[in-house]
């Protein structure tokens, strides 16, 4: 049980994780720091006016569109991650992706209008696509099969997507707030670069695994019909989106809703693929099949977490005493709240959940994920006590609710990546992955459709309803975890 926690060489490297960890940790901090950096000051500078060095679009049409930039970001992931299992391999698909991300970021840096900013979205999209499913089945491929430090090491990797999520507004969002936007955009490309710098130096450390793609693509041995199929479909697919385009067809109402129906139709169809492939043993079926309820379960949870910049946000404003500390909040610091919380937390569970491995008590991943559920929906019903109160609440009822749903976070987000690492088939292993980070996109998706029942007026009645949804989930899946026999079998051992 305890092989490699005691094994002396391994124990030697980043907190008792293989030395590999450093260099993923670092790498996808400061991308994400580029990310939220970026994301920080994206809608101000599209809404701002020409004048003040922003775009002057319409502020609906510019939080739509950051809106379906970032599902389209995560969606993308499931594409990249196809691109990686079958012709990069992860390391090439994390290199090409950051230098496409980096790109993108010096679009924006160039003060050349909304053209430079629709090649940006391209290239972050496209960029992201393959560096966010990449680097994140590195981690996994540091353990090998049945290491229990994996959730361990996953949860101290997401404390450094925390801290580049922490510190990019302050940095990029100060800058191109108070000074100039593109200024701010340079930032971000700059933390960029520094990430690559980080992942070309380490990318020694992360063994042969992620050299070459898993699954080999073989195009001359692909059947020659399908072959012209695969080619006719993508041809009609650029023609149809450059058609929409050209005819002025493709609206922002049109993008936003494609891309509400591929976020729930990608992932079904991900699933019946990986579960009908030949390349997919029986054993890697029942892993799929108990994959299946842990998935639905995050999408849940990210309708209620993806609503902190939302919902949530707009509460902050408008509905929360900020002179409550004798001085004006900006209400945008409750969207730091979160981080601040994960990075202070995220080290005690990293060592709970390998010494409860040691004393082989580690809870299964559903009873983590189920725990990660009800503790969201509980942020939830927090708020609907201040809510009844009246206007405006303490800010301390916010804060408690953001610090609650992070608890959340760090049991079912890191531990979802790991189990994604664990339970994906060899052939699929990025492209799982992928799929994974498009559980957030599908929850964004609907969650887009939720948030309109919000108001001042019916916040209480909003919170109590999705809160105790969430908590009922939450126990179901606490129910299906010892009823639905896939998921009851894999969870037997729970992190091997
Ligand atoms: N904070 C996480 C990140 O940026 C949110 C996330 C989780 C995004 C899972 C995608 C998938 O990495």
């Amino acid at each position: 049980m305890a092989r490699s926690l005691t094994g002396t060489k391994s124990a030697r490297g980043f907190f008792g994780h293989p030395p590999g960890l450093a260099t993923l940790f670092f790498t996808e901090a400061w991308e994400r720091f580029s990310y939220y950096g970026m994301k920080a000051i994206l809608l101000y500078f599209m809404y701002d006016r020409v004048g003040e060095g922003g775009l002057g679009l319409p502020s609906d049409t510019a939080r739509a569109l950051v809106a379906v930039y970032g599902a389209a970001i995560y969606l993308a992931a499931i594409g990249g991650g196809w691109v990686t299992d079958r012709v990069l391999g992860t390391v090439r698909s994390t290199l090409y992706g950051g230098v496409l991300i980096m790109c993108g970021h010096l679009c924006l840096a160039l003060p050349a209008g909304a053209g430079a900013l629709y090649l940006s979205m391209v290239f972050i999209v496209l960029g992201t696509g393959l560096l966010k499913p990449s680097i994140s089945t590195s981690v996994g491929q540091l353990y090998p099969d049945g290491d229990e430090r994996r959730d361990s090491g996953f949860t101290i990797y997401y404390t450094g997507i925390s801290a580049g999520a922490l510190l990019a507004p302050l940095v990029v969002g100060t800058l191109g707030e108070n000074y100039d936007y593109h200024l701010g955009f340079g930032v971000a490309a700059v933390g960029m670069a520094v990430g690559l710098v980080v992942f070309a130096r380490g990318r020694g450390r992360l063994g042969e695994r992620g050299t070459r793609p898993e699954n080999p693509l073989r195009w001359r041995e692909v059947p020659a019909a399908r072959r012209r199929w695969s080619v006719a479909i993508g041809v009609a697919l650029c023609a149809a989106v450059a058609a929409a385009a050209l005819t002025g067809t493709l609206t922002a109402d049109l993008v936003i809703d494609a891309i509400s129906v591929l976020a729930i139709a990608l992932p079904v169809g991900y699933f019946t693929v990986m579960l009908r492939s030949p390349r997919t043993t029986a054993a890697e079926r029942t892993r799929v099949l108990a994959y299946l309820p842990l998935f639905l379960a995050a999408v849940c949870f990210w309708i209620i977490q993806e609503q902190g910049a939302t919902v949530l946000a707009e509460h902050a404003q408008e509905s929360t005493d900020l002179g409550a500390f004798g001085f004006t909040i900006p209400a945008s610091w409750f969207q730091s709240v979160g981080s601040l919380v994960l990075i202070l937390i995220a080290p005690a569970f990293a060592v709970l959940w390998v010494r409860l491995a040691r004393r082989e008590r580690q809870p299964s991943t559903a009873a983590k994920f189920s725990f990660g559920l009800v503790v969201a929906g509980l942020s939830y019903a927090l708020l609907v006590i201040p809510s009844l109160g009246g206007e405006p609440t303490h800010p301390l009822w916010l804060v408690g609710s953001f610090a609650l749903v992070t608890v959340g976070e760090v049991c079912l987000s890191p531990i979802g990546m790991s189990a994604t690492t664990r339970l994906a088939p060899a052939a699929f292993a990025t492209q799982t992955m992928g799929l994974w980070i498009a559980s957030s996109a599908a929850g964004q998706g609907i969650s887009a459709q939720i948030v309109g029942w919000y108001s001042r007026e019916t916040a209480p009645q909003y919170f109590g309803t999705i809160g105790l949804a969430a908590v009922a989930v939450g126990l179901l899946l606490l129910v299906a975890a010892k009823v639905y026999r896939p998921l009851r079998d894999t969870s037997a051992t729970p992190s091997g």
